[in-house]
């Protein structure tokens, strides 16, 4: 069973797990047909699917290798949730982190991914001893590859139409960052 401990308590957001009382916020950006259209999942069609989706990540922790685990980012002034961050250590060797993350529209262009990612690189590499977090993204994820880049993340590589999403093959990079340079940069 997951636990319901907060992750990160940040300057003005929380990582921390997803509650029943999160349902109608996470509900309302998922469904957004437009809003995250590069990250290639279906959006919700019915509020059911984001309580059971809440419900299975109650059952999962940030450490078993391959496991995703998604969490919350909530303003710390309101509890509101205003976007989530996924982790999943590598199944081949969970000392390497695979990362994703969202931002409400809403919410964008305050700076709270930059808050966000910042803050888990160093849980990461600090208290969890991570070697390498890793990123992918639409090579036309402008808004992505900006945040990424900003945060010291180093492009390694371009998959041409490695990903299936909206009925067209696109084309992604993968970004790096080793825990070096994440703390000789911090
Ligand atoms: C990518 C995303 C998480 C950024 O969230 P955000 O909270 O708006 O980002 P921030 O405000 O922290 O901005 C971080 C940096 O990116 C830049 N940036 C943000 N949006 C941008 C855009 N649309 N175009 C260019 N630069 C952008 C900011 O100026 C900032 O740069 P700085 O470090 O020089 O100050 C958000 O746009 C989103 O959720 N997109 C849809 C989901 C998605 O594609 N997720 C990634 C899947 S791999």
């Amino acid at each position: 069973m997951a636990d319901d401990k907060v992750y990160l308590k940040l300057q003005r957001i929380t990582i921390r797990p997803f509650q029943d009382q999160d349902v109608a916020d996470f509900f309302e950006y998922r469904s957004d047909p437009v809003a995250n259209i590069l990250q290639g999942y279906t959006p919700f069609n019915a509020i059911e699917q984001a309580r059971d989706y809440i419900n299975e990540q109650k059952k999962h922790s940030f450490g078993p290798a391959g496991q995703w685990i998604q969490l919350g980012i909530a303003e710390n002034a309101s509890d509101k949730i205003i976007g989530d961050i996924g982790m999943r250590p590598l199944d081949y060797d969970p000392r390497m982190v695979e990362i994703g993350f969202t931002v409400a529209a809403p919410f964008r262009g305050k700076g709270y991914a930059k808050e966000a990612l910042a803050g888990l690189f160093s849980w990461l590499f600090g208290e969890k001893r991570i070697h390498r977090v890793m990123a992918i993204t639409d090579t036309e994820n402008h808004a992505t590859i900006c945040l990424l880049e900003g945060l010291g993340m180093r492009q390694e590589g371009k998959t041409l139409k490695s990903f299936w999403n909206n009925g067209a093959w696109r084309d992604e990079y993968l970004y790096a960052l080793l825990s070096e340079e994440w703390i000789s940069a911090n």
